[in-house]
């Protein structure tokens, strides 16, 4: 797939440039050979937009692409729907799905605006009632997301998700299905080395919908939480590294998510540590509602597929999953999970800026800093911590001091180059923010 910019200025002076803040701006922003016009909510970058299309996912010997395959296959009867454009409208992501009008993932800090129109899709919940409105009843649906973020060894601003539904109907119908289901999961789990901390399907604190008999919701409930103990048994089992007949912990979580009810989340035991997997729950009926399929219950679950990949691989930083160096993409093989040998690690360099911001400015969220590192050093930092904030008592004015770690993934970068291209974050930092460096 293409990604192409509506070009007015060369296209090395669009990568270093945020489209909204750039002086002789381009007028439209073209993604997957779509042109959008811009305005004053569009804060995607070059470097992001430059992601779309990859599809790491759908490539089999990588392993983004390993582990979708292997989720595919538990779910074997599960249609699973791949390649879906990221551009969506705030109703598909947000307000469908009922998210309140002033929920922070809204904010323009927080995701990544084509136009006040059309966003990256921050989840892959974005189209359930889509894929519900078709008629799915048992889907995944795999998608490439978009969450603006800061910059370490965990974040990275596109990542992948996988989202699973299962539909049932609401009355007798779907209540023998679900009861025969249980009743056959329960007996493969018994079998099985799995010890599982529950909590109640329902409760005051996560309460069946009142839209819901909660006997039935309970059941639906309980299906959700059998199929998704038996995923992390594909996943997890025989890999914890307990060690032999020692069995995989999982621990369930009461959560909150404004398109499910009730909502958990799931934990893994894994390698000493307890590790946060995904995120799921009874789907609130206003989505089945929406997608004109009214007289059904449905689970959802959406996991991230990078936080999954790193731990059954040993994969320390989320930039490589992003790597073309061979020494990454040759180490692995499509159906195999392998520990990742790393190739080298290459000396880090750090450097600081500090600034005065402009007297009454608007401020600069720690995120616009990192997109503007992001769009003007791409991969080349490995993390940025603000180190100093304050308010000078007199002037009023706010200063911050942000230190850059640079680092490379695949070679050394000598002090002299490292100044450089810190140079040009300063001098990118100065053009469109207007801040004075101290
Ligand atoms: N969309 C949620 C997230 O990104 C995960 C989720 C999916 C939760 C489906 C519940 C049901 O965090």
């Amino acid at each position: 797939m293409t990604v192409a910019f509506a070009l007015r200025r060369s296209r090395t002076l669009l990568r270093t440039t945020s489209y909204s803040r750039c002086y002789s701006t381009p007028s439209t922003v073209s993604i997957l050979g779509k042109k959008y016009p811009i305005d004053s909510t569009t804060n995607v970058t070059a470097a992001i937009v430059d992601k779309v299309g990859r599809n790491l996912y759908m490539d089999p010997s990588h392993p983004l692409g390993i582990l979708h395959s292997l989720i595919s296959s538990h779910f074997h009867d599960f249609n699973s729907m791949t390649g879906l454009p990221p551009v969506v409208t705030p109703a598909q992501n947000f307000d469908d799905l009922g998210f309140p009008p002033d929920h922070p993932g809204r904010a323009v800090t927080d995701s990544y605006y084509i136009n006040r129109d059309h966003l990256l899709r921050t989840h892959t919940s974005a189209h359930e009632v889509e894929t519900f409105a078709r008629g799915e009843r048992k889907w995944l649906l795999s998608a490439d997301v978009y969450r603006r973020d800061e910059i370490d060894a965990s974040h990275y601003p596109v990542f992948h998700q996988m989202e699973g539904a299962r539909v049932f109907a609401a009355g007798t119908a779907g209540r023998a299905e679900l009861e025969a289901d249980n009743a056959r999961l329960a007996a493969h789990l018994a079998r099985s080395p799995i010890v599982i901390e529950d909590v109640p399907h329902l409760s005051p604190t996560n309460p069946a919908q009142p839209a819901h008999d909660p006997a039935h919701a309970a059941l639906v409930a309980q299906n959700l939480k059998l199929s998704l103990n038996a995923l992390m048994l594909t996943l997890f089992g025989d890999r914890a590294g307990a060690g032999e007949g020692v069995p995989l912990r999982v621990r369930w979580i009461e959560a909150y998510f404004p398109f499910t009810s009730p909502s958990y989340e799931v934990e893994v035991f894994f390698r000493g540590k307890w590790l946060e997997i995904l995120g799921c729950g009874v789907v609130q009926q206003q989505t089945l509602d929406r997608a004109n399929v009214p007289d059904n219950v449905s689970w959802a679950f959406g996991l991230g597929l990078e936080r999954i990949a790193m731990i059954l691989f040993s994969i320390p930083d989320i930039r490589l999953f992003w790597s073309q160096d061979p020494r990454f993409t040759s180490q692995f093989t499509a159906g195999q999970i392998t520990t990742f040998k790393p190739y080298s690690k290459y000396p880090a360099c750090y450097k600081d800026v500090s600034f005065w911001l402009e007297q009454n400015s608007a401020g600069l969220h720690d995120n616009d800093f990192c997109d503007l590192v992001r769009d003007t050093v791409g991969d080349l930092a490995e993390d940025v911590v603000l180190i100093d904030s304050f308010t000078h008592p007199k002037t009023n004015k706010s200063s911050k001091c942000y230190r850059v770690n640079y680092c490379s993934m695949d070679r050394s970068l000598s002090n002299d180059e490292v100044n450089a291209i810190h140079a040009r974050v300063v001098t990118s930092l100065v053009e469109k923010f207007g801040v004075e460096i101290r």
